[in-house]
């Protein structure tokens, strides 16, 4: 009998997803020691937390392959990219991880719409959603830095910057959450 609801195509790519959400967890663990060692505790604190929020993503996927009777595998993760250059290429380069794993999870929700695996596709809006909050976090931090001068920001402005960052929240609020009296 087979207890596998998952087929192949789709077994394979949500695997593949979960690699792609671990290589995340270790960008982020990269740039934020980057951010650490040069001095910028506040970047280095919201980058570590979210390398975190990277792994959990990891486990969301790992658990959804077990619960559809699927097999897990566990592969190598590549090393992360080349260290960013200033504090705005670090959120630049930030914000092109986070569209390119937009990317892959629309390519798994186009997958499970077409194989009409509604469970899969069901369980991929989340990471939908998930992924709109991200690329707006990325976009609301870009603001901020080309506020403070961008590439050319000074250090007092990076060190407001800085301090800002610590305590920003982990998550955007989304437009469907906004209403006339909380725009
Ligand atoms: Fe798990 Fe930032 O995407």
């Amino acid at each position: 009998m087979n207890t596998n609801r998952l087929s192949p195509g789709l077994q394979s790519a949500l695997n593949s997803q979960m690699t792609k959400e671990a290589h995340a967890s270790q960008i982020y663990l990269s740039y934020a020691s980057w951010a650490d060692d040069l001095g910028y505790a506040g970047v280095a604190n919201f980058l570590f937390r979210h390398a975190q929020e990277e792994r959990n993503h990891m486990m969301k996927l790992l658990e959804y392959i077990l619960q559809r009777g699927g097999k897990v595998k566990i592969e190598a993760i590549p090393a992360p990219p080349p260290d960013p250059t200033n504090i705005q290429n670090c959120f630049e380069k930030v914000f092109e991880h986070e569209v390119d794993n937009t990317a892959a999870v629309y390519k798994l929700v186009k997958m499970s719409f077409d194989e009409e695996d509604w469970a899969t596709w069901n369980f991929m809006q989340w990471f939908v959603k998930e992924q709109t909050e991200e690329e707006t976090l990325a976009l609301n931090l870009l603001d901020k830095i080309k506020i403070a001068g961008g590439a050319k920001a000074t250090g007092d402005a990076l060190y407001t910057l800085d301090r800002d960052l610590e305590k920003q929240p982990d998550d955007a609020v989304l437009a469907q959450e906004k209403t006339a009296e909380k725009p």
